[in-house]
């Protein structure tokens, strides 16, 4: 008897030691595949530093599905769901949507099938207490975020590449008129007809919310709501330099991931 209380004793403290402190897990490469706890990466950034062009990349190489609040948030919209009402007026002007509609959206998100072996994350959490929320959903299965992957751009770069970007809505394909441009475009000015999906030959398109006076907010937004997070993730933050060349930038994502 008194070897048996001492057995379940030793499991429920092995099982008790075994999880790792929330937030303080090393960063670790991840491999499709690999052992049994989920791999969560968080990739970071101001709109307009990269998170969508180089997600796609790191979907291929992590073998895990890319999860943008924006995206799912522009699809409630144009479904016009309640979630898509509530959330239209607030993104069009650059603000941040309800931490409890994104967080509510990102834990069922992250039930379904294909994020068994982990998940990126793109644009959330994107507040403090968004993160709170975060590490306490993991945590609820002995998870926790392993990597954070900062890309630093300055806010003056980020106007051109903002107003000039174009996007393949069905994909989530990024493009820019100047800097990535669709093979379809050749010299032409950029327009509806010229900047059509390298893959689909399917227009492009331009969103509401990518304008100089709407990246004002979200760049306020972004420093005084976001940027504190680092903080709150500093044991498993890589730093990337953000403002060099699309190669560049990816090749300094791989190396961190
Ligand atoms: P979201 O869709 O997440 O937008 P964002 O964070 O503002 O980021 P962007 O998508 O604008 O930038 P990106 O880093 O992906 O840039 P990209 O790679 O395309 O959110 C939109 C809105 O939804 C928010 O404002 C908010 O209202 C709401 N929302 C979302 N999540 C929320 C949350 N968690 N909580 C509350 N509200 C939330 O690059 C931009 C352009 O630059 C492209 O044209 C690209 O080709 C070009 N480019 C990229 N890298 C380079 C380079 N190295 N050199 C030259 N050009 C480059």
């Amino acid at each position: 008897m008194q070897l048996l209380t001492l057995l379940a004793l030793t499991a429920t403290t092995t099982t008790a030691f075994s999880r790792p402190p929330q937030g303080l897990r090393p960063p670790t490469r991840i491999h499709a595949g690999g052992g049994d706890a989920r791999q969560v990466v968080i990739l970071f950034g101001p709109p307009g530093s990269g998170k969508g062009t180089h997600a796609p990349k790191l979907v291929d190489k992590l073998g895990a599905p890319q999860l943008s609040t924006g995206d799912m948030l522009r699809a409630a919209v144009a479904a016009g769901s309640e979630v898509g009402q509530k959330a239209k007026a607030v993104m069009e002007a650059g603000g941040l949507v309800g931490d409890d509609i994104v967080v509510g959206i990102i834990r069922d998100r992250i039930e379904e099938s294909d994020c068994s072996k982990g998940f990126i994350l793109d644009g959330f959490p994107r507040t403090v207490d968004q993160a709170k929320m975060l590490d306490e959903c993991l945590a609820e299965k002995g998870e926790c975020v392993n990597a954070v992957v900062a890309l630093e751009v300055p806010d003056a770069v980020l106007t051109e590449r903002i107003c000039g970007r174009w996007v393949h809505k069905a994909s989530g394909r990024s493009y820019h008129a100047k800097f990535a441009p669709p093979k379809s475009l050749g010299g032409a000015a950029p327009s509806t007809e010229t900047m059509l999906d390298d893959e689909t030959n399917e227009p492009l398109m331009q969103r509401a919310d990518d304008t100089e006076e709407a990246l004002k907010t979200r760049l306020a937004g972004y420093h005084a709501q976001t940027v504190p997070i680092l903080e709150h993730y500093s044991t498993v933050v890589s730093r990337v330099d953000a403002n060099q060349g699309l190669d560049e930038v990816w090749a300094a994502i791989d190396k961190a991931t």
